[in-house]
């Protein structure tokens, strides 16, 4: 019975007990009254203190309780307000490439870890994780590796440089990343299975199995990606999916999949994506987004892979976006990040491909052009984009289940991942 009602017979009972026959019978009711009403209150403060609190300004305030975010930078020379931006919206780095071979470690005897090291000092002595980016990859690695003075390096020249680069450099960072990016890009955007690259023509087809184990050796706490793109359009999910097979089969610690994410406004391939994070979850994967960004212009190619280029052409974007594009890249990314938190149970991280417009790669890849594919432009004024995205963490009611179905979800680590 409600506080109101009570009100109500007690009233009636006093109005009609004009004797006071019924003394006890009102005292008694006005300590019920009395007690309804205070655990009334108290249940109204319990329901107000778990409900959103609001101020979900930031995109790490937004999502870090699901997943962590994260934006790529190339080292620690960021300007005071890039470095403000940073720490205020995001938990987490990526190296855009300093961490890559060619940078740390140029000859067979010399590495050199200055920047990446002052990368990880700044990310960490401010409160974010690191994400090693990354061990063995096609691109942005020297010739030395797979040479053998005039000749090309055999199977266990190849096997051994590649185990002592991963020993060196994942044994330095230890104990500091989050994870790794153990092996980039091995997948073939053609018929073939795997790329033919100088890694796969050295070793062979266990060289991404070897990988994960010196890393694991290396670095016994980083968890350990497989980091590609275009897998989640088919026929290169079935590959990715064949992959982890071969690396369960090879026991190889590999305990996620990075889609990189570099897409191109009106041709994302949401259903695909979707897929994609169900179908790698299902196998026991974490998944992580780790190069996001949307090309505004156009281009003949899909993809990112980095060594083909295009004609420089006209430049119709160097004064800015147009207002319909700039509609279109805010709904675009909405709808990402509704997808990206639909499946929250199963994605580890979202990270941006660069912080700023002004820092994307997408200014000088395919061709050389003024590209605008983050949420912040390039004077770090937030575009509509930033706004649909905070708009797709949806309040849920408390103690609402996880989204999604399938297989429970690899450990979750908190915000900072
Ligand atoms: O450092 C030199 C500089 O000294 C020189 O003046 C300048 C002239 O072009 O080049 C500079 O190096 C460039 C380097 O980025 C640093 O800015 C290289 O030419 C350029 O090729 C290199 O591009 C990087 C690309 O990987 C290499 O393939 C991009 O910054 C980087 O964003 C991109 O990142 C990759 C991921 O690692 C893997 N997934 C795809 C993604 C996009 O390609």
């Amino acid at each position: 019975m409600s506080a109101s009602i009570l009100v109500l017979v007690y009233l009636l009972l006093a109005l009609f007990d004009k004797q006071h026959k019924h003394t006890i019978c009102k005292g008694v009711m006005a300590f019920a009254i009395l007690g309804l009403v205070l655990s009334d209150r108290s249940t109204a403060d319990s329901h107000i203190a778990v409900q959103p609190t609001g101020g979900k300004d930031t995109l790490k305030s937004a999502f870090g309780e699901w997943f962590a975010m994260g934006a790529a930078i190339p080292g620690d020379d960021l300007s005071q307000a890039e470095r403000q931006l940073l720490f205020r919206h995001f938990g987490t780095v990526t190296p855009e490439n300093c961490m890559k071979p060619a940078l740390v470690h140029p000859a067979p005897d010399r590495f050199d870890f200055a920047k990446a090291d002052a990368l990880v000092d700044l990310a960490r002595g401010n409160g974010l994780t690191v994400n090693g980016h990354t061990l063995v990859w096609h691109q942005q690695c020297p010739d030395w590796f797979f040479r053998d003075g005039a000749q090309v390096a055999g199977r266990e020249l190849v096997l051994a440089r590649l185990r002592a680069h991963i020993t060196a450099v994942a044994g330095h960072f230890a104990g500091k990343l989050k994870s790794w990016d153990v092996v980039n890009e091995a997948i073939d955007d053609g018929h073939d299975y795997l790329r033919k690259s100088p890694w796969l023509t050295g070793i062979g087809d266990d060289f991404i199995a070897e990988a994960f184990i010196a890393a694991r050796k290396a670095d016994p706490k980083a968890e350990l990606y497989y980091n590609d793109y275009g897998i989640e359009l088919q026929p290169k999910r079935d590959k990715m999916l064949r992959l982890l097979g071969d690396l369960k089969q090879r026991r190889a610690p590999v305990q996620g999949v990075g889609i990189q994410g570099h897409w191109r406004i009106d041709h994302i391939p949401f259903k695909d994506i979707e897929a994609a994070i169900v179908a790698f979850h299902a196998e026991g994967m974490r998944v992580a987004i780790t190069e996001l960004d949307i090309d505004v212009g156009t281009r003949a190619t899909a993809g990112a892979e980095s060594g083909t280029r295009e004609q420089d052409a006209a430049d119709p974007l160097a004064n800015g976006l147009t207002a319909d594009l700039q509609r279109r890249l805010a709904d675009q990314y909405g709808q990402l990040f509704a997808l990206f938190f639909k499946h929250r149970d199963k994605i580890s991280r979202v990270t941006f491909w660069g912080l700023q417009d002004g820092r994307s790669w997408l200014n000088y890849w395919p061709s050389k052009r003024t590209n605008h594919p983050l949420l912040w432009d390039r004077a770090l004024q937030p575009k509509p984009a930033l706004a649909a995205v905070l708009a797709a963490a949806k309040a849920e009611p408390p103690n609402a289940p996880p989204a999604g179905s399938g297989p429970a979800a690899p450990p979750k680590a908190s915000q900072g991942h």
